[in-house]
This record gives C-alpha cells, sequence and structure tokens, in this order.
C-alpha cells in the first residue's frame, strides 16, 4: 500500500510505493535531512536499525560513505551542485537551517510528505514536497521557498529536487538530445569526475535536449532488464539537471530551473513554488521504466494542471465558459486523441477558404475528425515576414471570416482546429506598431529577430492578459475544437528595460508561470477545445506543458523513417498518445526518401494519427488506401494510446524497428514493424513478443493463424518481409 510511514521516535521517513521505497531522516542535530535509501521495496525495520545506531549516519559521513543532503542548501563544506543559494539582505550568502515540521496528507490516490526547514537566523523557510501515487513507483518532488523575514532574499538557484544513486557503483547517464528536424534522440554516457549539465538556458524547453535522463549501474541495464533509475522535470522554460559525482563516489542528479542569468528577489511574506522533478526507480530495464512513466502520466500528469500542489498566479480569472464541455474521460482516462488532419506541408502560407474546403473534402473522406488549418490564415500572414500579433482572420483570405469554413468542417463531421503562435510577434505587424516596448530586448543593443520575429514578454502582466484576452475572444468568437499552439524561437535580449535595478531577471520564469496561466485560463474558459504544443516542432515536450494539453507536435521531420529513432526516444519517457504524428507526402520535403504509403501510416499510427500530405495530389488508390488504414487504426486505437508499449525491436541497433501495445486487460496486442532496405544479409524476419500470457492461445487477425503466447515471446513472430523500405502491422487477440 502506498503510503509514508514516520518513525517518530527516530525521525527518518519512508516512502512506501507499489514496488519500491524512498527513505530519509534527519540529522542528530536535526540541521539536515539526510537521504538514505531510493530502489526496490525495504521492510520498515531496515530502515530503523540503520537510523538506530547512534552517530551511524556521521560514522558514515567520516568514512566518505555520506548521507548526503536531500536538499541541498549552499553553505558550510558543500562543493558540489546546490539545489539552493540565498543572499540575504545583509550579505550573508549562505543557508543554515532546521528541521521544523512535518505533516502528511492524502489527496484522493496520492500521499503528501511535507517538510518544514527553517533557517536559523532569518525568515527564510523551505518546504520539502514528497507526492507519491497508489499503485505507481513515482516521486514527485519539489520545493516552495518562504521569506517570513522583514527585507527581501535574493535568490539566485532555486532548484526543485536531488536525487541520489546509491553508493558504490559506475553509473551510466541516458538523455535525449537533438535539433530542429532531429528531435529526442536517444544517447548516453558514463558518469566519470566531471560534472554533467543537461540544460536549456533557451527560455524554453528546447530541441537540443529534454529534462528527462536515465541512470543505471554500471551501464549494464537493457530495455529488458537491470535497475533504472529517471527523471523528469515539469518545467518548460530554461531548466538545468547536474549530474555529477562527489569526491566520496555518490553521484546525484538535482535539476529545476536554470539559475544561468537567473535570481528572484523574494519579497517579505512571498512564497515561490518550485516545479515538479519527477523521479521512479524500476528493476526492469529502461522498457519497464518507460511503461511506468507512461501510465502516470495518463493517471495523473495528462490535462491536470499544475504539478505543484501549492498556489500558482491566481491570474488571470477564467472567463465563463463559452463551448460546449468535452465529453467526460471514461473512467479517469484521458481522451482518446483524435484523427487530425493538419495543412502545413500540403499549403504552406497559401491558405484560402476554398482551398482547405476542399482539403477538408478529402480528409473528411479518409476518416479524419479534426481538421486544422496551420499558419496563414491571419492578418497580412502571406510568408514568415508580417503578422505575427495580429490574431484575426486574414480579410482577403477569408472575407467572410472563419465562420464559413468552420461550418463546412463540421457539416463533414470533424471538429475544427486552428494554429497560433501568441507569444511572438513579427515587426512587420499591428501589435508591434502599436507596443514596441512589449518584446523582450535591451537598451542599446540589437533585438536579434529569428524567422523574422521577436518573443514578447509574458512575464509582463499587461502583455500576459493580452494574449489571454485575444485568444479568449478568437476562441469565444468561433467553435475551434483544437489549438496547435507554436513557438518558433528561443530567447535573446531577455531584458525588460522598465524593471531595470527591480529583478529583471525573472524573466525567465514569470514568462513561463504565465504562458500556464494563461493555457489554465483558456482552458477552464473552453472546456471544449483542446490543445498541442509545438515549438518548432518537438521543442516544448515536458511534463510541465502535458499538464495543459492534449499531445504535442513531435517533430517537422515527417519522414517516416528518421521519425522511427525520434518516436524511439520519445517514448523513453512520454507516451505514445500524445506523440502527434502526421502521414505526409512521398517524396518527403525534408529528406526527399520515397517510401510506401502503408509504411508511412505504420509509422504515424505507433503515436496519435495524423495525416499532413497535400490530399489534392493523392491519387484515388491512395485515398482509398488510407482511409482502410485510417480505419484500422480507429479500431487499434485504444490499444495505442492506452496500451502498454513494449519496444521489442530497436531500430538504431536491430535491422527491424517494432513496437508492441498491449491492451490493460491482456486481451489484444498490436505489433507494428518497421524495416529499411536489408544489407550485407543483414535481414532480420522475425521479432519476439512481450508481456503475453505464456499458456494462452492468441489469434492473428490478419491470417487467423493461432500462436502460443509463449511461442511468440520465446521464438517469435515472422514478418512477411521485403521491399527496401517494408512495414507490419499485426494484431493478435487473446483466444
Ligand atoms: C513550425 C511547426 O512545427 C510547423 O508544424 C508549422 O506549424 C510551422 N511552424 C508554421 O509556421
Amino acid at each position: 500500500m502506498t503510503g509514508v510511514w514516520h518513525d517518530e521516535r527516530e525521525q527518518s521517513w519512508l516512502l512506501e510505493m507499489r514496488s519500491s521505497c524512498y527513505a530519509f531522516g534527519l540529522a542528530d542535530d536535526a540541521a539536515a535531512v539526510r537521504h538514505w535509501y531510493w530502489g526496490p521495496e525495504l521492510p520498515r525495520a531496515a530502515v530503523a536499525a540503520a537510523r538506530a545506531v547512534p552517530g551511524r549516519w556521521e560514522e558514515h559521513l567520516s568514512l566518505g560513505r555520506e548521507f548526503p543532503d536531500e536538499y541541498v542548501p549552499w553553505g558550510g563544506l558543500r562543493y558540489d551542485e546546490p539545489t539552493l543559494r540565498a543572499e540575504f539582505a545583509d550579505g550573508t550568502r549562505a543557508v543554515q537551517w532546521r528541521y521544523s515540521g512535518q505533516r502528511v496528507s492524502r489527496e484522493g490516490e496520492a500521499c503528501v510528505l511535507e517538510l518544514d526547514l527553517a533557517d536559523a537566523a532569518y525568515g527564510l523557510q523551505v518546504t520539502l514536497y514528497y507526492r507519491i501515487y497508489d499503485g505507481f513507483d513515482v516521486v514527485e518532488r519539489w520545493a516552495a521557498i518562504r521569506n517570513r523575514g522583514a527585507r527581501p532574499v535574493v535568490l539566485r538557484e532555486a532548484l526543485s529536487a536531488n536525487w541520489w544513486m546509491p553508493p558504490g557503483r559506475r553509473w551510466r547517464l541516458r538523455y535525449l538530445h537533438g535539433g530542429w528536424a532531429a528531435e529526442t534522440q536517444l544517447t548516453e554516457t558514463l558518469v566519470g569526475p566531471a560534472t554533467l549539465v543537461l540544460e536549456s538556458r533557451r527560455g524554453t524547453t528546447g530541441h537540443h535536449l529534454n529534462p528527462w535522463f536515465t541512470l543505471d549501474p554500471d551501464g549494464t541495464s537493457t530495455e529488458t532488464s537491470g535497475e533504472v533509475w529517471s527523471g523528469a522535470l515539469a518545467w518548460s522554460g530554461s531548466w538545468k539537471i547536474v549530474c555529477e559525482s562527489t569526491p566520496a563516489g555518490r553521484v546525484h542528479a538535482c535539476g529545476g530551473w536554470n539559475d544561468f542569468d537567473w535570481a528572484h528577489e523574494l519579497a517579505p511574506g512571498e512564497d515561490l513554488v518550485l516545479p515538479v522533478f519527477a523521479g521512479l526507480y524500476s528493476g526492469g530495464g529502461f522498457g519497464a521504466a518507460s511503461r511506468e512513466w507512461h501510465a502516470w502520466q495518463r493517471a495523473h500528469v495528462l490535462g491536470r494542471g499544475e504539478r505543484s500542489a501549492v498556489a500558482r498566479p491566481a491570474w488571470p480569472a477564467p472567463a465563463p465558459p463559452t463551448s460546449p464541455a468535452a465529453p467526460a474521460a471514461a473512467a479517469g482516462q484521458p481522451e482518446l486523441q483524435p484523427v487530425l488532419y493538419n495543412s502545413w506541408e500540403a499549403t504552406g502560407f497559401a491558405v484560402s477558404e476554398d482551398g482547405q474546403a476542399r482539403l477538408a473534402e478529402l480528409a473528411a473522406q479518409i476518416g479524419v475528425e479534426c481538421f486544422v488549418v496551420d499558419d496563414g490564415w491571419f492578418a497580412g500572414r502571406n510568408n514568415d515576414r508580417a503578422g505575427l500579433g495580429d490574431w484575426t482572420p486574414d480579410p482577403v483570405k477569408f472575407p467572410r471570416g472563419l465562420t464559413p469554413l468552420i461550418e463546412r468542417v463540421q457539416a463533414l463531421g470533424m471538429r475544427f482546429g486552428l494554429w497560433v503562435e501568441p507569444e511572438m510577434v513579427n515587426p512587420d505587424s499591428d501589435l508591434y506598431r502599436a507596443h514596441p516596448d512589449w518584446v523582450y530586448h535591451f537598451a542599446n543593443r540589437t533585438r536579434t529577430q529569428r524567422r523574422n520575429q521577436l518573443v514578447l514578454n509574458l512575464a509582463r502582466p499587461d502583455v500576459a492578459e493580452w494574449v489571454f484576452r485575444t485568444l479568449d475572444g478568437l476562441l469565444s468568437a468561433n467553435d475551434i475544437g483544437f489549438v496547435k499552439w507554436d513557438m518558433n524561437r528561443p530567447f535573446s535580449e531577455p531584458g525588460w528595460p522598465e524593471q531595470a535595478g527591480r529583478n529583471p531577471e525573472r524573466i525567465w520564469t514569470e514568462h513561463v508561470r504565465n504562458l500556464y496561466a494563461i493555457l489554465d485560463g483558456l482552458r477552464a474558459a473552453h472546456p471544449g477545445t483542446d490543445f498541442e504544443s509545438c515549438s518548432g516542432g518537438g521543442g516544448r515536450v515536458d511534463l510541465g506543458i502535458l499538464g495543459r494539453v492534449q499531445q504535442v507536435w513531435t517533430s517537422d521531420n515527417t519522414d517516416a523513417w528518421d521519425r522511427v529513432a525520434i518516436q524511439e526516444g520519445f517514448t523513453q519517457v512520454y507516451p505514445a498518445q500524445v506523440m502527434a504524428a502526421w502521414v505526409t507526402d512521398s517524396p518527403n520535403f525534408l529528406t526527399g526518401r520515397r517510401l510506401p504509403l502503408s509504411f508511412r501510416f505504420h509509422v504515424a499510427m505507433a503515436g496519435a494519427l495524423g495525416i499532413g500530405g497535400d490530399l489534392l495530389r493523392w491519387d484515388a488508390a491512395e485515398l482509398a488506401e488510407a482511409a482502410r488504414l485510417v480505419a484500422t487504426y480507429k479500431e487499434i486505437r485504444p490499444v495505442i494510446q492506452r496500451g502498454s508499449l513494449y519496444r521489442i525491436a530497436s531500430a538504431r541497433t536491430d535491422p527491424v524497428g517494432a513496437s508492441e501495445y498491449l491492451a490493460a486487460d491482456g486481451s489484444e496486442a498490436v505489433v507494428l514493424c518497421w524495416w529499411s532496405p536489408a544489407q550485407l544479409g543483414s535481414r532480420l524476419f522475425r521479432v519476439r513478443l512481450a508481456g503475453l500470457d505464456r499458456d494462452a492461445r492468441y489469434t492473428d487477425a490478419g491470417t487467423g493463424a493461432e500462436h502460443l503466447g509463449a511461442a511468440l515471446m520465446n521464438v517469435g513472430l515472422d514478418l512477411p518481409g521485403g521491399g527496401d523500405f517494408g512495414s507490419a502491422l499485426v494484431r493478435l487477440r487473446r483466444c
């Protein structure tokens, strides 16, 4: 049973989860909270016994086998990455605290422990939060920092949490890196004496690195076996995760807001709540760790809003609902994602009411459920040099506004979706002409443009309110069921000259806090509207944004073969149902590669299926095949979007990439396989399944053949093979 066990006499705590636990306790002088254990289940007696030996913690310290700080304030003999650095008004720059209390509470399926620490001399207080969930091994950690003194305190670094690995092993760090059109590439390095920093300094999550990691001992864990410790941040701005080995050989990873160029002046009475840094332990290899991340996100993250349980900015007050509510999600499960069509690759900026309507007719014909008009619909937007900021329909392209197109789309049985990029402005726009001071900038410095655009200073309450009111107005005036929220450039010149001398560096965190408040306000006011996060492809994918959107755009690279690797990385932490994937034209606009339509579908069917090709150029046979495959996707969608994902073969290392999705009740499995041209006789046409009932029989829905579960798992499934780029979709039903 999930719960927090507190041994009052020994002042230690044990977080008991489904199959793992996490323990810590007070140092003898109550001046520190010492981490003790994170790993497989442990009896309570083991925690008590370790703590009961007098001087045990300090004895271990002197032997170099530290029981390190749970949350590390800078001060004293501490030299590794701290989680908190503060400067007091009298110039003191060290924190020295004492334990001051604890609370345990239940919030539905979650149990929350709050641990209070108070600085010995100043009014600085910190509450450490731990939240665990029934049936899961995920620990959510964050902190709230409060100034109860009479003078301001400047925070120079405030990370959310610090994760300690067990001592005495050589650790391997795995993480996701990439770039535009090459997101979520899985990579790894051994943790040596040098500090490793994963981070974004761009103001947004970023393509280059994603805020997630795994650590496994001795680099020996595999997809199916071994111990894995993993962490993921719920933050969509500049972030950092520092992984290092202390001189005594203890490896830790701490993370949260990036302190680069950042400071927060905490006023007397002010509370600052930090974002969640979630972590999990799995004894079943990388695959089991991913499935735990997926299931937990489906149950407790997607669409749930803020992760940190304490107050967030109250602004803006949501307007009353204007759209009909979305149908209630079945039994606490998020809705299944619709099959959508997006016009970007087909039309670019050349959007018109008739052109979109013709695409919509074909989209409806092949079974699309949501038709999304991408960039190019608003005033002055004929290329990427103008228009951002002026969020009214272009009077030339839509002389009667959007309503006639929306009505045509709805008459075809689809929801209507629209692209926006609300944090941005083109200098060539009415908004910028009216408010040139609304963008981040420094006095006497160039305002660096990227894609001909500048970033709105969302940290300004008036700008944030304008964004909210503008989007709220757009959604109120038009029946829009889906919003694709894009963000196509990182920050530069992050200045706010009017606030010079008044802590303008807080823009890094205020921007994202206001972005979240805007999204939360819009979701509350328009519960029938779904959101997709996009940032020049997959540049804003993290647990923070996933609390506010139904899906994310994975990458602008829609070449299906490239997508196999991108998707393999993506699913290390994020679930298939949020992984938007389109079938586009062949040859691909980016790579020039020609791939069969079935291959392109089979890759996109591994996530939230969408269509992004120019349907007006697809011939009748292609449209008919597309309609068949969309219908098949709708049948398997509950298993793909809600099932357990087993990455049964990796196209990075094997000649075939394959994913298996298993229904929660085990009654159905779907296998998707993709292979590249054979080389040097390397072809492998058999994949071994996982997670099945060994003694049950399974029918292949395509061939009618029956297989024993044990045979499918031990011998494997024969694939048809053939072709330069081939793919297969196999559906198995338990008899
Ligand atoms: C970048 C996105 O990733 C694309 O899908 C598209 O929406 C363009 N922006 C539009 O400008």
